[in-house]
């Protein structure tokens, strides 16, 4: 009831102002008695994913809570996990604005943020200044004018920065929005990449005495041939986790609406079935070696059901999220619980 009025205030807005205004709001509340106007008693529905125990397998995806600005208040909403970023070594603007739009008729959004963020210091005093208990994912990418060559050095230094407050490690090479990026995704960059992060955790670990995984985010604009190079390369070098997925370039379902035709990453209800499809061969390729977590167009609690039933032993929202509210954290749960 409450976010329904909040979403209609909201949706008068534009996107990007409302998006601050809210996050802004969640931060000042979130460990306030305010918080009621949205926490909820989510039913436990613990899983062990990639090691670490949830209380529940729905997680609010990245891109929402950049900064790490309001992590408390999506803990109060239920979230069994909250990915924080992408963020980068040093802060950064992102591109120029307007950079996100609504597609109402089809639940969707384009984005083209191009990695706004206040930089990885600037996180990691927000995750030390952390009250709840939320199980917390951090995740990381490199800065634009880093030339991908030297990418996979961004993505050691926030690792290594951010590797004692989180539960997980997100490693993002799947954004449409940062010119290049997609292109580590393939052959000799990943695997580098892959085995790099993996021996800088290897040391962490050895070093503060904790293991936190690591999983690599994936776009669904991938043919299968590349879907199965990359879970090579996954198994190859023992990576803990695999996400599935970013947001597509691909614009079927949406033509002919208003901002249909704006550059960047479509996400929400028309991304649900190519991102279930890239779980589903993932899956298959993986072959339970190397768990996913799946994401793109969940809007209803059936949605997450499709991904657990290609794959996925967690899910993720961010689209479906605003459009449904945080009611949708509970639907899943639910239905999850009966499975
Ligand atoms: C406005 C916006 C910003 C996003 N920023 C990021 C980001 O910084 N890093 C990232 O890995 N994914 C980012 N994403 C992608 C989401 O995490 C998610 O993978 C994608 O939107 C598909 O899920 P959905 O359909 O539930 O939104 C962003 C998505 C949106 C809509």
């Amino acid at each position: 009831m409450f976010y329904k009025l909040a979403q209609k205030v909201m949706f008068q807005m534009d996107p990007e102002h409302a998006h601050n205004l809210a996050i802004g709001g969640l931060k000042v509340t979130g460990n306030s008695p305010l918080n009621c106007f949205y926490a909820q008693n989510i039913k436990p529905a613990p899983v062990t994913c990639m090691g670490v125990t949830f209380p529940n397998p729905v997680g609010l995806a990245a891109g929402m809570d950049k900064d790490g600005e309001s992590i408390d208040a999506f803990y109060a909403m239920g979230f069994g996990h909250i990915e924080v970023g992408t963020v980068t070594p040093r802060p950064q603007p992102g591109n120029d604005k307007p950079r996100l739009y609504r597609l109402k008729p089809a639940k969707a959004i384009i984005n083209r943020m191009g990695f706004n963020n206040k930089g990885v210091d600037n996180l990691v005093a927000n995750l030390k200044a952390v009250k709840s208990d939320a199980k917390i994912g951090v995740n990381i990418g490199k800065n634009r004018d880093t030339p991908v060559e030297q990418g996979k050095d961004d993505y050691l230094i926030c690792m290594e920065k951010v590797y004692m407050y989180c539960d997980y490690i997100a490693v993002n090479i799947s954004s449409p929005n940062t010119p290049g990026l997609r292109a580590m995704q393939y052959g000799d960059l990943l695997d580098d990449l892959l085995s790099g992060l993996k021996e800088k955790q290897a040391d962490l670990a050895n070093q503060h005495g904790k293991y936190v995984p690591i999983a690599l985010k994936i776009a669904p604009d991938l043919t299968n041939e590349e879907i199965e190079s990359i879970a090579t390369s996954l198994v190859k070098n023992n990576f803990d986790g695999a996400i599935a997925t970013n947001t597509t370039l691909n614009r079927d379902g949406v033509s002919g609406l208003l901002n249909s035709n704006e550059t960047g990453g479509l996400s929400g209800k028309p991304l649900n079935d190519l991102s279930t499809k890239v779980i589903k061969h993932l899956a298959s390729c993986l072959n339970g070696q190397v768990p996913i977590i799946g994401v793109g167009g969940i809007n209803s609690a059936e949605n997450a059901m499709d991904k657990f039933d290609a794959g996925s032993e967690m899910v993720q929202i961010y689209t479906g999220f605003i459009y449904q509210g945080p009611k949708l954290i509970k639907d899943i749960v639910d239905l999850y619980r009966t499975k």
